[in-house]
C-alpha cells in the first residue's frame, strides 16, 4: 500500500500562503506526502481567496475542473477552505451546486484539519465547520516551508480597520497579536534551521500589540529580530499609513538587518477618496511619510505601494490626484487593482459607482506613469553592487539564477545553483522595467 498523497492549491495573499505550508505541515505529520499530480491526490485542498471577484471566479472554476475525478474515485478528498468560506452566500451556493465537496471549513479553524479530515473518512459523510470568530491564537502548529532559506512569520491575524472597500476584517475577523516571546522563539529556531530571511506577516503589522495591550509594540520587535544571530534580512508585509510610527523609521537608521525597502499601499492620490475608503491619513500625511522614511535612509530605500483605481464617486480630479502622486513618489513597484464590488462591505452600496470602461481606461494611464518610473529607477541600478539573496534558478535556463536585492528587486544572473539560499554580492549590467540583470562578483 502506497504513501497518501496531497495536493493544496492556494489563491490570494502571504497569510493564505503560510495557513497552506501549515496546512502541509499537520499532513505530513499525518503520514500524507505531497504531489503535484492532482490525479494521484487522495486529497485535494482548495484554499481561496476573496479579495475581489476574479479571485471568487478563479475558485469556482477551479472546482469545477474537480468534479470529474472526485465522481470517478470513492476515496478522494475534496476540501476547500479559506476567506470565502467565511461568507454564507459562498457556502450556501456550494451546498446547492456543488454539494460532492467533502469538507468545508473556514480561516479560524485549520488547526483542526487532522480531526476533521479523521471525520471525513472514518464517518464518510460531509462536514462544513466554518467558525464566525477566532478562538484564541493557536501556537505550536507544524509547518512545510515552501523555502529552507526564507520563511513567512505570522505577528499578527484578523484586521480592525474596515476599510470601506475591503472584506478582509470580515474574513479573518479582529486583529488579534501574538505573544513577542512566541514570536521570537519561531525565528530563533528558524535561524537555527538555516533561515536567512524572515517576513513579518500581519494585514497591519503596525499597530502590532496594541488591541491587545501588549508593552512591545512593532518597532521593539523588529529591534528584538534584529539581534537574532542568524538572521541576515527583515522584511515585513502589510504596513498601514495611518500607524507607521517615527520609531519604526528610526529602526531603518539603527537596524542593519532591516531590509531598505517599505510597501506602504497608499489606495488613492485624493484625500477625498481616502476618507470615503475610510483610510484615516490624507495625502499630505502620506507624502510626509515618504520623505521622513527617505530622510533617515538617506534617500536608500524601496517604495511600494497597492492602488486602487475606479472607487466609488472618484472624478477625473480625484484620479489625476493620484497620477501626480505617483509622479512625486515614483514607486519602485505596485500593485494596482481595479475596484471591485465585494458584498457585505459599505462601498458595494454606495450609488456613485464607476463604470468599467473608465475604470480600464484610467487603470491604462495609470499603469504607464508607474512604468516608466520604474524604468527609470531600475536604470539608476546599474552599476551599483547589491546584495542578492539567491531565490533558485530560472524556468527556462536552470544556469540562470534569479535573486531578490534588499529592495526586493529581481534580478536574473548566471551563477551555479551552490548559490541558491546564500546572499551573494551582484554587479547590476542592465535596469529592466520590471527586473534587473547581472553579474556575480
Ligand atoms: N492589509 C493590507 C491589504 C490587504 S489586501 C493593507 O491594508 O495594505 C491587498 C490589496 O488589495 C489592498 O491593499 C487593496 O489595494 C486591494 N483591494 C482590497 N480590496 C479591494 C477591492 N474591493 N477592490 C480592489 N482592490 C482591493
Ligand atoms: Fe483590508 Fe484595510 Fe484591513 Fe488592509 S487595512 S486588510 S485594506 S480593511
Ligand atoms: Fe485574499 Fe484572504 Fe488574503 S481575502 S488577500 S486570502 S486575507
Amino acid at each position: 500500500m502506497g504513501n497518501k498523497h496531497y495536493y493544496i492549491m492556494t489563491f490570494g495573499c502571504q497569510m493564505n500562503e503560510h495557513d497552506s505550508e501549515i496546512m502541509a505541515g499537520m499532513l505530513e505529520r499525518m503520514g500524507y506526502s505531497e504531489t503535484e499530480k492532482r490525479a494521484e491526490a487522495d486529497i485535494i485542498i482548495i484554499n481561496t481567496c476573496s479579495i475581489r471577484e476574479n479571485a471568487d471566479k478563479r475558485f469556482f472554476g477551479s472546482l469545477g475542473q474537480l468534479k470529474r475525478l472526485r465522481m470517478s474515485s470513492r476515496d478522494l478528498i475534496v476540501a476547500v477552505c479559506g476567506c470565502m468560506m467565511q461568507q454564507q452566500h459562498i457556502i450556501d451556493a456550494i451546498k446547492t451546486k456543488y454539494g460532492w465537496v467533502d469538507l468545508v471549513f473556514g480561516t479560524h479553524n485549520i488547526h483542526m484539519l487532522p480531526e476533521m479530515i479523521n471525520r471525513v473518512v472514518n464517518e464518510r459523510q460531509k462536514l462544513i465547520d466554518v467558525w464566525d470568530e477566532h478562538r484564541g491564537v493557536v501556537e505550536g502548529l507544524p509547518s512545510k516551508r515552501k523555502y529552507d532559506f526564507k520563511a513567512f512569520v505570522n505577528i499578527t491575524y484578523g484586521c480592525n480597520n474596515f476599510c470601506t472597500y475591503c472584506i478582509v476584517p470580515y474574513t479573518r475577523g479582529r486583529e488579534r497579536s501574538r505573544r513577542p516571546e512566541d514570536i521570537l522563539r519561531e525565528i530563533s529556531g528558524l535561524a537555527e534551521s538555516g533561515v536567512k530571511e524572515v517576513t513579518l506577516l500581519g494585514q497591519n503589522v503596525n499597530s502590532y500589540g496594541i488591541a491587545d495591550g501588549f508593552d512591545v509594540d512593532f518597532a521593539d520587535l523588529i529591534y528584538a529580530v534584529n539581534e537574532i544571530d542568524g538572521i541576515e534580512r527583515i522584511r515585513f508585509m502589510t504596513s498601514h499609513p495611518k500607524d507607521l510610527s517615527d520609531k519604526l523609521i528610526m529602526a531603518y537608521r539603527d537596524c542593519e538587518k532591516l531590509a531598505k525597502h517599505i510597501h506602504l499601499p497608499v489606495q488613492a492620490g485624493s484625500s477625498r477618496i481616502l476618507k470615503r475608503m475610510n483610510r484615516r491619513y490624507t495625502r499630505e500625511d502620506y507624502l510626509l511619510l515618504i520623505e521622513k522614511l527617505r530622510n533617515a535612509t538617506g534617500g536608500n530605500i524601496a517604495v511600494t505601494t497597492d492602488i486602487i483605481v475606479g472607487f466609488p464617486g472618484e472624478s477625473e480630479e480625484d484620479f489625476q490626484e493620484t497620477l501626480s502622486l505617483l509622479e512625486t513618489v515614483k514607486y519602485d513597484s505596485a500593485f494596482t487593482f481595479l475596484y471591485s464590488v465585494r458584498k457585505g462591505t459599505p462601498a458595494a452600496e454606495y450609488e456613485d459607482q464607476i463604470s468599467e470602461e473608465i475604470k480600464h481606461e484610467r487603470f491604462n494611464r495609470m499603469r504607464e506613469i508607474l512604468d516608466s518610473g520604474m524604468a527609470e529607477n531600475n536604470k539608476a541600478y546599474e552599476g551599483r553592487i547589491e546584495k542578492v539573496l539567491v531565490e533558485g534558478s530560472s524556468k527556462k535556463n536552470s544556469r540562470t539564477l534569479t535573486g531578490r536585492t534588499e529592495s526586493m528587486k529581481i534580478v536574473n544572473f548566471y551563477g551555479n545553483r551552490e548559490m541558491i539560499g546564500k546572499i551573494v554580492d551582484v554587479r547590476i549590467t542592465e535596469g529592466k522595467t520590471y527586473s534587473l540583470v547581472g553579474e556575480v562578483l
